[in-house]
């Protein structure tokens, strides 16, 4: 059975528009302390949100036994607070939290701490057009232990940041992303279809090394051929080719997007066609060229769906790059990213019941 045990209410936090994502947190945390030989009795604390004691040997800061999510609530149209896709968050925080070989709080568990968290934390929920409220659930082994193995002692987290722009430059500027077949974030068999640290960790010094050619974020290529587009370090990736919607499938080294799997489901109503098959660098670079592709995007919570005007790319050396430039115009990109953020909104009702109230 779960518990809910609630503090005092904090007023809300200030903020100017779009403040620097990750940066400007809600009052307000959810705690759950628990050992994985007790899940039937389970107590949720919401509290101030505040600094943690850790012990520098805990397990999680060495060996990386972390998942966690990233999903929106959003001011309605109706003024009430909704959480997109609340469900499909849940499950994938399962799945997480299974192959980290941690205890398994459940969808339900997880699903009933959103709702207290979002009814309690509601007031900061932005009214401002193209900002929400990022949910930033996190389970973490708390073992104090300096030897790999799993933790028998966990705590899980709900806290959450408000949320303008993803990108410094704003929504309308088009990412300028890097390429460089060199790097590897994920290979079949490992992380990189579930939300752990290690799939960031990664990801780290290609993002900085991309950040010296003013590049905003990388686009990574499959680990065995260095030759097929698996997906960004925070994002899944599309083009548009001869006017249909292609992106990667899901073959395990790839998550598995929300918002890629809303852009399929969407798509149908805009009557655009949709493919998921493998999409090789050259082919890519090719068809920019050619004018076959005329445009691609990364899409995800954080970002929701963000044009890409250039690729950075620099092969298989730290040598010279090329810059491949696409169109400045994106109508399909544009017309998906209205209707999501309609129905992000409850302006527009999705194909499924998409709004966790
Ligand atoms: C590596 C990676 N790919 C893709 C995504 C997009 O997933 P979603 O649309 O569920 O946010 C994210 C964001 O969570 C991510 O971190």
């Amino acid at each position: 059975m779960l518990q809910i045990r609630k503090s005092d209410k904090l007023p809300k936090v200030n903020y100017s528009p779009h403040p620097r994502f990750g940066t400007i947190f809600a009052p307000h945390l959810l705690r759950i302390n628990f050992s994985a030989e007790n899940l039937d009795d389970l107590v949720a604390e919401i509290i101030p949100f505040a600094r943690e004691p850790f012990a520098p040997s805990t397990i999680a800061l060495h060996y990386g036994q972390s998942v966690f999510e990233g999903l929106k609530v959003y001011r309605q149209q109706d003024g009430s607070v909704g959480a997109f896709r609340a469900d499909l968050h849940a499950t994938r925080f399962m799945k997480s939290a299974s192959r980290m070989a941690m205890p398994v709080i459940g969808e339900k568990v997880f699903l009933d701490c959103l709702r207290e968290y979002m009814n309690f934390e509601s007031e900061s929920v932005p009214f401002e057009p193209d900002h929400s409220l990022y949910i930033r659930p996190l389970q973490i082994g708390r073992d104090e232990i300096v030897k790999v193995g799993r933790s028998k002692n966990y705590t899980f987290y709900i806290m959450s940041s408000i949320a303008g722009s993803y990108f410094q430059g704003g929504a309308s500027k088009a990412a300028r992303v890097f390429v460089n077949r060199k790097f590897v974030r994920a290979f079949p068999g490992g992380l990189g279809e579930i939300k752990t640290a290690a799939n960031y960790a990664a990801s780290l010094g290609p993002q900085f090394y991309a950040e010296q050619f003013k590049c905003d974020q990388v686009l990574y290529l499959d680990a065995i051929r260095h030759e097929f587009i698996d997906e960004l370090g925070g994002m899944n990736f599309f083009m548009v080719k001869n006017g249909e919607l292609v992106t990667p499938p899901l073959t395990g080294t790839i998550l598995n997007g929300v918002t890629r799997k809303s852009i399929l489901e969407i798509a149908p109503s805009l009557n655009l066609r949709t493919r998921e098959e493998p999409i090789s660098l050259n082919s890519l670079i090719a068809d920019i060229n050619s004018g076959k592709v005329t445009e691609t995007f990364a899409c995800g919570t954080a970002a929701v769906i963000h044009s890409i005007g250039e690729l950075v790319v620099q092969d298989d050396s730290d040598g010279p790059t090329k810059t491949v430039k696409l169109p400045t115009e994106n109508p399909i990109g544009s017309r998906l990213l209205d209707v999501l953020k309609k129905t992000q909104r409850g302006f527009v009702k999705g194909p499924g019941n998409w709004i966790f109230r």
